[in-house]
C-alpha cells in the first residue's frame, strides 16, 4: 500500500513521554486546537473543553494535583512543557437517552476523536504527545474548580518537542486481518 502523505503521519506518531527543554509556541497549540474545533461529533455537540496549560508554575500545580498517590507513575509528565486537560461538558439528555437506550458513551467518543485531532495536529508540526490516562479525574475537576458543574474529565494529554533520546521504537500493531473483516464479522 502506497502511503499516502496522512498515513505517513499516522505512521511516524509515537507517544513522546520525554520532552525537550524548549517551550512550545503557542501558534503551534492553536493550530492543534483549530484541528479539534473541526472535529465530527454526534449531533454536532461539540462537547469536549481543552484547558492548556503552559505556564510552568500553573502546570506544575495542576500535575502535584492530578499525578499522586497511584497515579505517581505519571508525575513523568509534569515535565512536559504542556499539559492539555481533556475535558467534556456532558449533555445530560443526550448522555442519558443513548446511555439507556445504546449503552453507548458518544461524548466520551466524541472527546477522543477531538483529542485525536488535536495530536496528529501536533505530530504535523514536529511536535510529541501523549495521552495521559493515568491520572486523578476527581482533582482534576476539583483543580479546575469544575467539581458539580456537568463536566467530566476524559483525559491529559502532554506536548512537546521530544528529546534526541525520546524513544521513536514502533510499538507493534495488529495485522489488519486481525482487526478489519470484508463482509463478514470476526470469527
Ligand atoms: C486513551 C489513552 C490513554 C493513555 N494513557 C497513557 C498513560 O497514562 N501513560 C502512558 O505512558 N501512555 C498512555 N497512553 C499511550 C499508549 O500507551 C500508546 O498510545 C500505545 O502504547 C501505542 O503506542 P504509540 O502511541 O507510540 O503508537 C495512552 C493512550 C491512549 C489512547
Amino acid at each position: 500500500m502506497d502511503d499516502s502523505p496522512f498515513l505517513k503521519l499516522c505512521r511516524a506518531r509515537r507517544s513522546v513521554r520525554r520532552f525537550a527543554d524548549r517551550p512550545v509556541e503557542r501558534e503551534k497549540i492553536e493550530l492543534c486546537l483549530e484541528a479539534a474545533r473541526r472535529a465530527p461529533s454526534a449531533d454536532n455537540l461539540q462537547p469536549w473543553r481543552f484547558i492548556v496549560f503552559d505556564e510552568p508554575e500553573k502546570k506544575t500545580k495542576l500535575a502535584e494535583a492530578v499525578f499522586n498517590g497511584v497515579y505517581a507513575a505519571s508525575k513523568k509528565f509534569a515535565a512536559a512543557p504542556v499539559l492539555v486537560c481533556l475535558v467534556i461538558k456532558e449533555n445530560l439528555l443526550v448522555s442519558k437517552v443513548a446511555g439507556v437506550v445504546q449503552g453507548t458513551q458518544w461524548q466520551l467518543v466524541d472527546a477522543g476523536i477531538g483529542g485525536e485531532h488535536f495530536v496528529l495536529a501536533a505530530a504535523e508540526q514536529g511536535l510529541g504527545t501523549c495521552w495521559i490516562g493515568w491520572y486523578d479525574g476527581r482533582a482534576l475537576l476539583k483543580h479546575l474548580g469544575l467539581r458539580g458543574k456537568g463536566y467530566r474529565a476524559v483525559a491529559l494529554i502532554a506536548v512537546g518537542y521530544p528529546t534526541d533520546d525520546a524513544s521513536t521504537t514502533e510499538r507493534p500493531r495488529k495485522n489488519l486481518g486481525e482487526i478489519a473483516f470484508w463482509n463478514s464479522p470476526p470469527r
